[in-house]
């Protein structure tokens, strides 16, 4: 079975897309060969800047690797460097309704957010995702929660391409992790994500003294903030982040301490920090190291697209066939 998933060079990263996403890649390497895309066809559905886009994939691509992605495993590339995923897509785009597109939620958020640019690309955007997945029979695809309605429409294309013109591809199943959505600092109501500020998200390049002054202004359990109810560790969003770097001991002691207000939110934002801190450091160092020599990431790009155009190239001759396009 193989894994594939993907991510856009749109600059920094989060730690949403790490837990919800990186983390569980490097962990899922080693169970099932796996590809990593880096999705530029999907990053230019919003408005960007050109001068700043082959940086941003080379940054990206030494921040997976410095996360753990092992090139040595898996397939690394970069979306645009293999035509057949936009080939496919529009043979996709053929048995994909309209009607089903029209309720996707990021669709709806993406055009609220950017109203000068609801473009073709960004109606199109789930279907260019079936595309990359079916592209290389992938099965198992880890995302955050925010993918998983795209996930569901890939199964349907799916399901219509089979029926329509013969069993060719797998059902692919989405993969969640507990992190699958972390929420904005400044309002829990919101996914983090990095359109809304950094005071919002924590970016993986972040220092410790970053990290700590970000998370002291963060929100935490409002009745606890208005001090109105001792805390529910629950209704913290930060409560929630400590699940994913704190030990169980601390957790307990959090959990206890806010609830009969024997701790402050400060201490426990602090003891957090230090954790997001210890997380993050490795990942800090290994950048450092990788960034010293560009030329050897640009390799390993080259590398992936060779291996992932090999495959891709195969699956579209066979969907030609079916398909009545070739011979
Ligand atoms: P993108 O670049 O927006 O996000 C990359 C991954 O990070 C996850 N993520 C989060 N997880 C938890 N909490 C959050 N606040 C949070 N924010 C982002 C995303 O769910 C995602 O897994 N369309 C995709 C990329 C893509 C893809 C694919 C993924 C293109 N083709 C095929 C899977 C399969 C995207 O824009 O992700």
């Amino acid at each position: 079975m193989t894994l594939f998933s993907g991510i856009q060079p749109t600059g920094l990263l989060h730690i949403g897309n790490y837990f919800g996403a990186i983390k569980n890649w490097v962990k899922l390497q080693e169970k099932y060969p796996s590809i990593f895309c880096i999705v530029d066809y999907h990053a230019i559905t919003v408005p960007y800047d050109p001068k700043t886009m082959q940086d941003k994939i080379l940054n990206l691509t030494i921040d997976l690797i410095a996360c753990g992605i092992d090139p040595k495993k898996s397939i690394l590339f970069v979306q645009s460097q293999v035509p057949e995923a936009t080939e496919l897509t529009w043979i996709l785009n053929t048995i994909t309704p309209i009607g089903e597109l029209r309720r996707m939620t990021q669709f709806k958020d993406k055009s609220q957010e950017h109203p000068e640019s609801v473009n073709m690309g960004l109606f199109d955007y789930p279907v260019l995702m079936a595309a990359d997945i079916l592209l290389y029979k992938a099965q198992i695809v880890p995302v955050g929660e925010d993918q998983v309605q795209h996930l569901e429409l890939t199964r349907e294309i799916t399901r219509k391409f089979n029926k329509t013109f013969g069993q060719t591809f797998l059902e692919p199943k989405s993969i969640l992790t507990q992190g699958s959505r972390i929420m904005s600092l400044t309002d829990p109501a919101k996914k983090m994500s990095k359109s809304s500020g950094p005071e919002t998200y924590i970016s993986l390049s972040d220092s410790p003294e970053t990290i700590f002054k970000k998370l002291s202004t963060a929100m935490t359990d409002p009745a606890r903030q208005r001090k109105t109810d001792p805390g529910t560790p629950d209704k913290c969003n930060l409560y929630h982040l400590h699940k994913l770097v704190s030990s169980s001991k601390e957790l307990d002691y959090i959990a206890k301490g806010c609830q009969k207000a024997q701790i402050g939110c400060l201490e426990c934002k602090k003891l957090l920090a230090d954790n997001l801190a210890r997380e993050l450091a490795p990942i800090q160092k290994k950048r450092k190291e990788l960034a010293e020599n560009p030329e050897k990431i640009k390799k390993i790009l080259a590398d992936g697209t060779e291996q992932a155009r090999k495959i891709a190239q195969k699956t579209l001759i066979e969907v030609k066939k079916k398909m009545g396009l070739t011979d």
